[in-house]
């Protein structure tokens, strides 16, 4: 076992679930319950570098340039101990991270960041590791993550309970489909649920939960031909059912995770009256406050106006389809 092991830096970008990811089938391996499909996104990226230092006594987070909470710093622990223990390593860990968007409003940023993560600490230890073992790495951080592993359109499948391999893979490339995601910004700050949390209160207490189990492998498998078909109308229908669908388990959960602002409704018909007026595009939402619009390139800057003119959108990015992760040399 080396004394010295060299810091190592690897970039991951956040994913949109196409179809969503909501519930899980074990919860201590952090298996989803069902399949989802996203797409990974060039503009929204998470850089971080990991370094084992022999003497260190604790793992040390910063993330964005602020000491990360107790919270925070759990979950990281927690993967770091299962390379330390892959690697045959001991050494604690001084970790910096950096989202170049906001972090926990909604956008994902676990996913990206728990990639990023695994694929440093991985390296940092000194081990190569094949992208599905990375995948599977990042995935009983935060599921969402085993996604990012991988560009452009990607699938992670519904779990069995007790498994503990489940990775993610890519179904088509970036260059596949020029799509663009408009994402509107409708609230400042973190969310106020974690998707966690927001996700077992809807397990436990939705009445509406399991008719969400039934349905949601049909919109995966409809949003995964729409893609292979490039048939934009196909998959935008099959989304919005899906995120409208968690979303409903969210609101009748008890106590109820309305992660919607007054902006998202108003977003959400501005998305509407687009579409009613011909344009083609389709909204979706995560567990936040936001909506992402999807169309094709060439309705993005008429969408992206749309939404800015929207009562309470306080700012517009158009997101390209992305690459997986990248580790620094
Ligand atoms: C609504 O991956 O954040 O964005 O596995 O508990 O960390 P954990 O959950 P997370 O959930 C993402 C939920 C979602 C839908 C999706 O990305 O598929």
């Amino acid at each position: 076992m080396p004394l010295e092991l060299a810091p190592a830096r690897a970039t991951a970008h956040a994913n949109i679930a196409l179809a969503k990811y909501w519930g899980k089938s074990d919860l201590s391996r952090n298996l989803p319950a069902v399949p989802s499909i996203s797409l990974t996104l060039e503009e929204l990226v998470t850089e971080t570098e990991v370094c084992f230092e022999p003497g260190r006594k604790h793992d040390a987070l910063v993330l964005d340039g602020r000491p990360a909470t107790q919270k925070e710093i759990r979950r990281v622990v927690a993967l770091l101990d299962r390379v330390r223990s892959a690697a045959g390593i001991e050494h604690r860990a001084r970790v910096m991270s950096h989202n170049r968007f906001p972090t926990a409003a909604g956008l994902a940023s676990s996913g990206s960041g728990f990639a990023a993560l695994a694929t440093a600490a991985t390296k940092a230890a000194g081990r190569e590791l094949d992208l599905a073992s990375l995948s599977a790495l990042a995935r009983r951080s935060s599921a969402s993550a085993a996604r990012s592993i991988f560009g452009g359109f990607v699938e992670l499948a519904a779990g069995i309970a007790g498994e503990d391999e489940l990775a993610a893979q890519q179904i088509a490339p970036r260059t596949h489909w020029d799509v663009r995601l408009v994402v509107a910004f409708t609230a400042a700050g973190p969310k106020s649920v974690s998707s966690t949390e927001a996700m077992e209160r809807s397990r436990t207490t939705s009445p509406f939960y399991d008719a969400w189990i039934g349905a949601a492998p049909g919109w995966s498998e409809r949003v995964k031909r729409a893609i292979h078909d490039r048939d934009l109308e196909a998959l935008g229908a099959a989304m919005e059912q899906s995120t409208l669908s968690f979303h409903c388990c969210a609101i009748t959960s008890r106590p109820s995770t309305l992660y919607w602002a007054p902006a998202t409704i108003s977003a959400l018909h501005t998305v509407a009256d687009l579409r009613a007026e011909g344009v083609q595009v389709w909204s979706t939402m995560d567990a936040g406050p936001h909506v992402k619009a999807l169309c094709e390139a060439q309705n993005a800057s008429r969408v992206r106006e749309a939404l800015l003119q929207t009562s309470g959108v306080l700012r517009v990015l158009v997101a390209t389809p992305g690459s997986g992760i990248e580790v620094s040399p």
